[in-house]
């Protein structure tokens, strides 16, 4: 009824005629996301799989990650012709395909390869790292195809958009003569998961992936650990998950799952960002050790309830220096999340040793007290030689952060805080208006598309600190049977934000791009959602 009722809304308020077929035509061969600079002609080869290959560099270090590289698109290639689909035509009596191209004049011929050109590999096990060149340049001319960069992160970018520009035309496969030089414009480009209020099997972490590489994506924020269940299998404290996993066999990651996906995702180009938050958002860490938390008061009796993590104690750190060395060891990337976001001063008021404590240390609010205990961590990871991104309060409240830290801003007024947050000299990364679980009806990436991250009055050099971004799928109504279409493709629209140029801005000239791109995630075995409503994928 109500779904009915929307539809008819335009035609209520305008009168518009509703047309047969899709409201929004699928482009041909357009990248996603938009690629810098970018010239066509109507001129064309045709991609015959079985006659096509990679050729890259005989020299450089990485020889085999190249080659996993290669298989992986020559497979997404021979994939999106459609053999199969094409076969099952066939059998319900299609007629056989005209060879179109045979008297046209833009057809050039055949495409038997891709030369690729890597300036330099260090060794098969580099890995993606902040502020890595990502830039490529990928000609399709005349004289045959090439894709040249300097690091094999713009090699994966350049591949990605190689595949993307082949495209099927009456059952052939098809690229248009092409340049393109490109280059992200936000080094952080980061989606976050939270595996925490509901498990998700580490085949949708990698699906995830997956299609963050189709959208140029290079940050899995892992958030880990919440109140809801710890599904990290600590080695140093097994009992987290034993007691504070949904279950402890079937919903957790144990360690191999973790090397899995972060050796996935460097195949990819991902950095993989571990959020292990405190103090709040831990009440399954109170499972096994119920010592590391608040006990809370009701009418000056301890109750049954545990709050943020007691920062009175030194066995809290003590606790979180062992555990956190460990973490700092399993994921590689310098970059580690200590979230420090939302936390519920309840029990902290009403605990007398708290009060006592504060008295003594002389702190005096308990945004004082939150600092004090970041403060710790925050020291912890110096010691560990960590650098960490923090949820925003960390940062409102005043906790001394070396100028290192990346600040992540959440909350509403995002914009404003980038400002403060960047005036006062560190890197901001932006997701206010990018938060995926927050639904509204149809196609509602539009809103996260309209949303820029540097939209604040802020001075040139104030900019220059904003180091992306991140898309955030929280997952109190998401489970492995709806996230992935929940996030894809809404994802996708901050993927452009943050990889586009900054006057790529124009929702009505995105719907056909992100159409094709929503299909092509479809034949690649994404489930993404339809973005603009009725359509169909050929
Ligand atoms: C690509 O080539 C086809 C076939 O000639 C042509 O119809 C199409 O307009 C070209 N696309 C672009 C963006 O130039
Ligand atoms: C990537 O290309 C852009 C645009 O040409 C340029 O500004 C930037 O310096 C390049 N990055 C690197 C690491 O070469
Ligand atoms: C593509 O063409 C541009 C401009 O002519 C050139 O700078 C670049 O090196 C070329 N790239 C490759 C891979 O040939
Ligand atoms: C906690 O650690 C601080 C600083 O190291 C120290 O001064 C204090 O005595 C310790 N408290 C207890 C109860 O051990
Ligand atoms: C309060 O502190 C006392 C003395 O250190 C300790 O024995 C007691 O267990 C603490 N109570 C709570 C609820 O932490
Ligand atoms: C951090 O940034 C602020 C503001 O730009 C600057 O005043 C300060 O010197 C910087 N601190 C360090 C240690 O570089
Ligand atoms: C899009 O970008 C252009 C160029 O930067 C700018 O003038 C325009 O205001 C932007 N439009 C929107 C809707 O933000």
């Amino acid at each position: 009824m109500i779904k009915l009722f929307l539809y008819l809304l335009p035609l209520i308020i305008s009168c518009n005629a509703i047309h047969p077929g899709p409201v929004v035509k699928a482009t041909k061969g357009e990248v996603w996301p938009k690629p810098q600079v970018e010239e066509k002609t109507d001129e064309y080869y045709i991609v015959r799989p079985h006659g096509f290959n990679f050729k890259g560099p005989n020299n450089i270090g990485c020889p085999n990650f190249l080659n996993d590289a290669f298989t992986r698109y020559w497979t997404i290639i021979a994939t999106s012709s459609s053999l199969e689909r094409r076969g099952r035509l066939h059998e319900v009596g299609r007629k056989p395909k005209t060879e179109f191209w045979k008297d046209d004049s833009s057809y050039i011929g055949d495409l038997n390869g891709l030369d690729v050109q890597l300036r330099e590999c260090s060794s098969e096990d580099v890995r993606p790292a902040f502020g890595d060149n990502e830039n490529y340049t990928l000609n399709i001319t005349k004289e045959g195809a090439s894709l040249a960069a300097d690091t094999i992160w713009g090699v994966l970018r350049g591949l990605e958009t190689f595949s993307q520009l082949i495209y099927l035309e009456q059952d052939n496969l098809i690229i248009n003569l092409t340049d393109i030089s490109d280059f992200p414009r936000f080094s952080h480009r980061g989606l976050l998961l939270d595996t925490s209020r509901h498990f998700l099997p580490v085949y949708i972490i990698l699906q995830t992936l997956d299609a963050m590489s189709y959208n140029k994506f290079n940050v899995f924020h892992w958030h880990i650990t919440d109140d809801h269940s710890f599904p990290y299998k600590s080695r140093t404290f097994p009992e987290l998950s034993d007691k504070g996993a949904f279950h402890p066999v079937s919903k957790v990651y144990e360690q191999s799952d973790v090397s899995k996906v972060i050796e996935y995702a460097r195949l990819r180009g991902i950095r993989v960002i571990p959020e292990f938050d405190t103090p709040g958002h831990t009440s399954s860490w109170g499972a096994a050790h119920p010592e590391l938390l608040t006990t809370c008061y009701t009418n000056d009796k301890p109750d049954e309830d545990l709050g943020p993590m007691d920062p009175t104690k030194n066995s809290t750190y003590d606790f979180l220096t062992k555990l956190f060395t460990e973490v700092v060891d399993v994921f590689p990337d310098s970059y580690f999340h200590i979230g420090g976001d939302e936390v519920d001063f309840y029990c902290w008021k009403h605990n007398p040793n708290i009060t006592s404590f504060m008295e003594a240390n002389k702190i005096s609010t308990y945004e004082d007290l939150e600092s004090y205990f970041i403060q710790h961590v925050v020291d912890l990871l110096d010691s560990l030689n960590s650098k960490y991104l923090v949820w925003e309060e960390v940062f409102v409240n005043g906790v001394t952060l070396p100028n290192s830290t990346l600040v992540h801003v959440w909350r509403d007024n995002g914009h404003e805080t980038l400002n403060e947050v960047t005036k006062a000299g560190k890197y901001g990364i932006f997701s206010s208006c990018w938060y995926l679980d927050h639904l509204s009806s149809g196609g509602d990436w539009e809103k996260f598309y309209e949303c820029e991250a540097l939209d604040f009055p802020g001075t040139d050099e104030q900019k220059q600190l904003v180091l992306g971004g991140e898309a955030c799928m929280w997952s109190e109504a998401v489970n492995e049977y709806n996230i992935m279409p929940r996030v894809w493709p809404r994802a996708s629209a901050v993927a452009e934000k943050l990889w586009s140029a900054e006057d790529v801005n124009d929702t009505a000239a995105a719907k056909g791009r992100l159409e094709e791109h929503t299909c092509r995630m479809n034949n690649r075995g994404i489930a993404a959602q339809p973005p603009n409503g009725p359509g169909v994928c050929l």
